[in-house]
């Protein structure tokens, strides 16, 4: 079911400092800040070879990552996304092996404007898991 790794996130204080280390310490090309004011986040995407990494900054007072901020804040690993081929296929094998899918089991669209899902940390193995529709 899983395909490659389309990124890996981590949660951010300060998305412009996170993206000044990325860019100009590790040398990586960092793409400019969006807004996605229906996520609660600002987001930069690190582009490297094989994979991204995704920095994310809490937008808005009920920002979902806010509480993990303030738990880690200089930041940490939030959630991995993997890529999928049928995101409604993936959920509904997931729910029939008794995993609980976030947010009402219903894909939003995510950063790059594909659907997404959230799938609950203490299913699989104390980490977030973000299941991203491959473009068809
Ligand atoms: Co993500």
């Amino acid at each position: 079911m899983l395909g490659r790794v389309n990124h890996i996130a981590i949660a951010v204080p300060d998305i412009a400092a996170a993206s000044a280390i990325y860019r100009d310490t590790l040398g990586a090309e960092v793409t400019a800040p969006q807004a996605l004011p229906d996520h609660g986040v600002t987001v930069v995407f690190v582009l490297l070879p094989n994979t991204k990494i995704e920095l994310l900054e809490p937008l808005g007072a009920d920002s979902t990552i806010l509480g993990f901020v303030t738990k880690n804040p200089s930041g940490g690993i939030h959630h991995i996304c993997y890529e999928v081929d049928d995101i409604l296929a993936a959920r509904d094998h997931l729910v029939a092996s008794g995993a609980r899918v976030l947010g009402g089991g219903e894909p939003k669209i995510g950063s790059h404007g594909l659907p997404v899902l959230f799938l609950h940390p203490k299913d699989f193995n104390g980490a977030l898991i973000e299941l991203e529709e491959k473009p068809r």
